[in-house]
């Protein structure tokens, strides 16, 4: 895997944007997968600006939400589908509901959701680009260490880590057991895959994701199985290389 390492998460974030903008000009009709979390939201800032300034237009890309906590919807202030909504697909110009495709993890019939997203990813043929962050136990979306590697979308219980790092993202207590995410197949398929990392926090686990072989057990390792993967990180979180 191709490491990019960058001073700053600013310079990081730019480079990103500035190589997802190539991408968006060399095919307009991209499908492109954002995490939600923290990681990329100065990448997405970045991408809104520069839609705002002309400099790229979104309006024949098409956007799959990489994962959704289970139980939550859009008015849950930490919610992947209201960070990528309030960061990014609202402030977009002119983008249509019908470009994008988000998990509702308030659905009664989650193996439904998991087919309507696999169905939609299908119809495009493949994801031309995914934006991944790292979770502290090297989980990519929701797949949690242990991951079956012979999945499309699917529910996943959540790793404890997972809800433990799951109160930094909520105002209020919210009981959070399981999501439901992209897969391992999805990731191996795509076109190409960005994992990010910023801040001393992600520093050992970059690391680990680095100097292991690619197993389940650590999750961010498969992405090194994937077509052709790239890890962007700043200074701090390299610190351990
Ligand atoms: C969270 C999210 C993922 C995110 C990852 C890393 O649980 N569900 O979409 O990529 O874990 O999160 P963060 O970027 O906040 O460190």
């Amino acid at each position: 895997m191709n490491i990019k390492k960058f001073s700053t998460a600013v310079s990081m974030a730019e480079a990103a944007g500035e190589h997802i903008i190539e991408l968006v000009k060399k095919k307009p009709e991209s499908l492109l997968c954002f995490a939600g979390g923290e990681t990329p939201l100065l990448t997405l800032n970045y991408l809104v600006e520069a839609a705002l300034k002309g400099k790229v237009d979104f309006g024949k890309c098409s956007f799959v939400g990489l994962d959704e906590w289970v139980g939550l919807g859009r008015e849950t202030k930490g919610s992947c589908r209201q960070t990528l909504f309030d960061y990014f697909f609202d402030r977009v110009p002119e983008l249509t509901d019908s470009q994008i495709c988000f998990f509702d993890g308030l659905a009664n019939d989650l193996d439904a959701e998991c087919k309507r997203v696999d169905e939609f990813i299908a119809k495009h043929g493949v994801i031309d680009f995914m934006l991944l962050g790292i979770g502290m136990n090297g989980h990519l979306g929701f797949n949690e260490p242990g991951v079956p590697t012979d999945k499309y979308c699917h529910v996943v219980d959540l790793d404890s880590v997972t809800k433990k790092v799951s109160v930094k993202y909520f105002d209020e207590e919210v009981n959070v057991s399981k999501g439901i995410s992209l897969g391992i197949k999805h990731i191996m398929e795509a076109t190409e895959v960005m994992l990010m990392a910023y801040g001393e926090k992600k520093a050992d686990i970059v690391k680990r994701t680095i100097d292991t072989e690619p197993t389940s057990d650590v999750p961010s390792t498969l992405a090194k199985n994937s077509k052709n993967a790239v890890m962007f990180i700043d200074e701090a979180a390299g610190s351990q290389l």
